[in-house]
């Protein structure tokens, strides 16, 4: 496809989902920046696509895991005359284990970059978008969000954050020309469990996706301009079904299934 000569910013876009969604994008003609702190595996990324696709790929090395890096990002980008068109806001991870026996700053750090970030990002490219009247945001959130979930406290209550953000930020930005998406996947082949410190359980290894067909449902949803999607037939049924089940029972089971032993 010709260069569309639009830009999407892709956070996260070191493994995993963000390599996916770069893949796409550039298949469809976007220009992308990359960024996240491992800048090795992007610059291959970012050879291989300029070669197979006619766009320019830019690669930005930075730990997003702090204050103040939404706007300073905008400006790096405005500096240099690249308009965000697309911004998915990928990165993000998990921490395994009981919540009191985590070191405290590690969890605050994921909060950061989970939720801070990702809002601090959303509103300075997102205001920038409201004011040209176009643009499109995807925002990761997880299954995980959609009931408490022993084991991964903090994480699936940061991804109730994104979930409920970014779903409202969904009316807020429509009748301003800028489309709003929530991408919830399940348990997915990246290095999300090596980073989360949890060894796959039976239960994960049944149903895990793989990351390319989560990435393309996530990129559809935003194209058809829907608020939310589950990808997944297993991962849409089991976000159902925690409407017809009550709370108390929901973590139960949640904690059932997260257990390695
Ligand atoms: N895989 C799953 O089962 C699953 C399910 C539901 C939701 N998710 C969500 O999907 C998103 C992507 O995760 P993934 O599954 O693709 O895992 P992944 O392979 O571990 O990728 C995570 C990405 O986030 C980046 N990142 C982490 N900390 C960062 C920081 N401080 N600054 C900048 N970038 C940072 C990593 O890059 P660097 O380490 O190079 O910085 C990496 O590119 C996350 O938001 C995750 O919560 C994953």
């Amino acid at each position: 496809m010709a260069n569309s000569g639009k830009w999407a910013l892709i956070t996260g876009a070191s493994s995993g989902f963000g390599v996916d969604f770069a893949r796409e994008l550039a298949a469809r003609g976007d220009n992308l920046v990359l960024v996240a702190r491992r800048v090795e595996p992007m610059q291959a990324l970012a050879a291989e696509l300029e070669r197979a696709h006619d766009v320019r790929v830019k690669v930005i090395g930075l730990d997003l895991a702090r204050t103040g890096v939404g706007a300073e990002l905008l400006s790096r980008l405005d500096a240099e005359g690249i308009v965000v068109d697309t911004l998915i806001n990928n990165a993000g991870y998990g921490l395994f284990g009981e919540f009191v026996d985590q070191p405290l700053q590690r969890t605050l750090d994921m909060l950061q970059l989970n939720m801070l970030t990702l809002t601090e990002l959303t509103h300075a490219f997102g205001g920038a978008m409201a004011r040209r009247g176009s643009g499109r945001i995807l925002l990761v959130a997880s299954i995980g969000g959609y009931q408490s979930t022993p084991t991964y406290a903090a994480y699936s209550a940061s991804k109730s954050y994104v979930l409920l953000f970014g779903e409202a930020l969904h009316e807020e930005l429509r009748p301003r020309g800028v489309t709003v998406t929530v991408l919830s996947p399940g348990i997915t082949a990246t290095e999300f469990l090596k980073v989360s410190g949890q060894k796959a359980t039976l239960y994960q290894r049944l149903v895990m996706m793989r990351s390319r067909p989560v990435v393309r449902i996530g990129l559809r949803a935003l194209e058809r301009g829907r608020a939310s999607v589950v990808p997944g037939w297993l991962n849409a049924a089991t976000a159902w079904s925690n409407r017809l089940m009550p709370r108390s029972v929901q973590r139960k089971v949640a904690f059932l299934l997260m257990r390695n032993d």
